[in-house]
């Protein structure tokens, strides 16, 4: 049996790999990363990668194995600028790693600061390996796929996007608007627990009105007795929906200080356990059973490398409508989610539309050369990262209007701007009203929603959206 403790862990990668001159030759920084069960994960990185041949790696391995055992995890990381999937992963890791020397500060440690390379720890006490992981399988699915295009079942679409305020929640409000007001029938959920802002768009005071916290917290104890309806609200306006149908809201829920204390409690079960995944798919299931026609469940995903974004993204979602802007850091998080999303040949790559979202207005001297950019950027991620281990499937003809990589643009706009509300009093707020929906059914959203039931095999009728009930 093994004797090395997780007490012992930090300090003995320390000694191991100190005690590797070569390597401290070669590297800038290394970062120790502790996964959830204490194993650990080694991260070099150095400006000259040729200096780490594959004799030293596998030297630095096998002295890893000898002194940390079965807390080694066997992964050696070596940074490579070139590779954009590395460059996020990067960025995570630079961003949430901290100094060896401040991990062990109580104990007995002479690995002084400034010593060359630096040494940092990575505590991954908070789980992200939905986003890392490279394989996945169907079966997480809350259904497969045939059920959505033989109608049997909505289709669940998660908007996601890297970085935060690009317009997410209003596009997914704006695409079902669109497609109530053409008799589809849309459920949307607003994923995002820790900043919500689905149910306030359409309503002015939502009350005590519970939400998807409480049903991830509530249903696992009082299982049938508890039942989502409870927790949904109804958008029936017919300023908002004109003749079409009603959209059903499931809101995050109420915050208040219960509601972090429930907040707190998932964030714990998503370290230990797969229960939030089991009752995320249960609840999915019953909004599918309960409100039988539903066309679409739209999911409001938080930004970024968030546990539960990663879970609706990757393993709850038929199609993901990905939100990004023209930065550096938009590109290196949405290259790394695309990468996921591809399923390197093992799955088929889930479904994605892209949206350029805030892109300049159609008057901005920028707006050609900045949509250009961005699609040009997108093809190249898409053919690198979403097509590459994909054997017999083929890459779009580069200007179909239609393939994954080719953008929706969403324009900035300045109604939009701001704190906006769909809910109405007053005459004035009503006309409010009424000039927004104009927008958010206008051709962008449109367009979006016409991609959306292009993907399912849904009819959708020439004009769209911002028209009335067809049928
Ligand atoms: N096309 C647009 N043009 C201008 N402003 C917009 C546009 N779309 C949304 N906005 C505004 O930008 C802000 C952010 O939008 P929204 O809340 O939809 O983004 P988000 O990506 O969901 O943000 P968060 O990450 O905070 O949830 C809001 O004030 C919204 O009214
Ligand atoms: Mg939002």
């Amino acid at each position: 049996m093994s004797d090395v403790r997780f007490d012992d862990v930090l300090k003995r990668t320390w000694e191991a790999l100190s005690s590797c001159e070569p390597l401290m030759q070669s590297c800038d920084a290394i970062t120790i990363i502790r996964d959830l069960q204490g194993r650990i994960t080694v991260y070099l990185e150095c400006t000259n990668r040729s200096s780490l041949g594959d004799t030293l790696l596998e030297t630095v391995r096998e002295i890893l194995m000898s002194r940390l055992d079965v807390y080694f995890s066997g992964d050696l990381w070596v940074s490579d600028p070139r590779d954009d999937v590395f460059a996020s992963l990067e960025d995570v890791i630079h961003s949430e790693r901290i100094p060896l020397q401040w991990a062990l500060r109580h104990e007995d440690h002479e690995a002084s600061g400034g010593s060359q390379p630096e040494f940092y720890v990575l505590e991954r006490r908070v789980a992200k390996e939905y986003w890392n992981e490279r394989v996945d399988s169907e079966s997480t699915l809350p259904w497969p796929v045939c059920d959505v295009d033989a109608r049997k079942r909505p289709a669940v679409v998660t908007f996601y996007s890297f970085k935060g305020g690009l317009g997410r929640t209003t596009s997914l409000a704006g695409v079902s608007l669109v497609l109530a007001r053409l008799g589809f029938h849309v459920a949307m959920i607003d994923l995002d627990l820790e900043a919500p802002g689905l149910a306030t768009l359409f309503f002015k005071d939502t009350g005590s009105q519970t939400g998807v916290v409480d049903y991830l917290i509530e249903k696992p104890l009082h299982q049938d007795d508890y039942t989502v309806r409870e927790n949904v609200l109804t958008v029936a306006d017919p300023v908002l929906v004109a003749g079409g149908n009603p959209i059903r809201l499931l809101p995050a829920g109420s915050v208040n200080q219960n509601y972090l204390e429930k907040l707190a409690r998932l964030d714990f079960q998503h370290q230990t356990s797969t229960q939030i995944q089991q009752t995320l798919k249960r609840l999915l299931i019953e909004i599918s059973d309960t409100y039988r026609s539903l066309d679409f469940i739209f999911l409001d995903s938080r930004a970024g490398f968030h546990d539960l974004g990663g879970l609706a993204v990757t393993r709850m979602s038929h199609a993901v409508v990905m939100l990004g802007n023209h930065s550096r850091q938009t590109w290196a998080g949405l290259t790394s989610v695309i990468d996921t999303l591809s399923g390197h040949g093992v799955r088929e790559p889930v479904p994605v539309v892209l949206v350029h979202a805030m892109a300049p207005g159609p008057t901005h001297p920028n707006a050609s050369v900045e949509q250009r950019l961005f699609r040009e950027t997108a093809y190249d991620v898409f053919q690198k990262h979403y097509y590459a281990d994909q054997g017999d499937i083929s890459v779009p003809n580069e200007n179909d209007p239609d393939a994954p990589f080719h953008p929706v643009v969403i324009p900035w706009h300045e109604i939009l701007r701001g704190d906006i509300h769909l809910s109405h009093v007053s005459d004035d707020e009503r006309r409010r009203t009424e000039a927004l929906v104009r927008v958010l059914t206008g051709e962008p959203y449109d367009d979006l929603a016409r991609r959306l039931a292009l993907l399912f095999g849904r009819d959708f009728p020439a004009g769209g959206g911002g028209k009335d009930h067809v049928g």
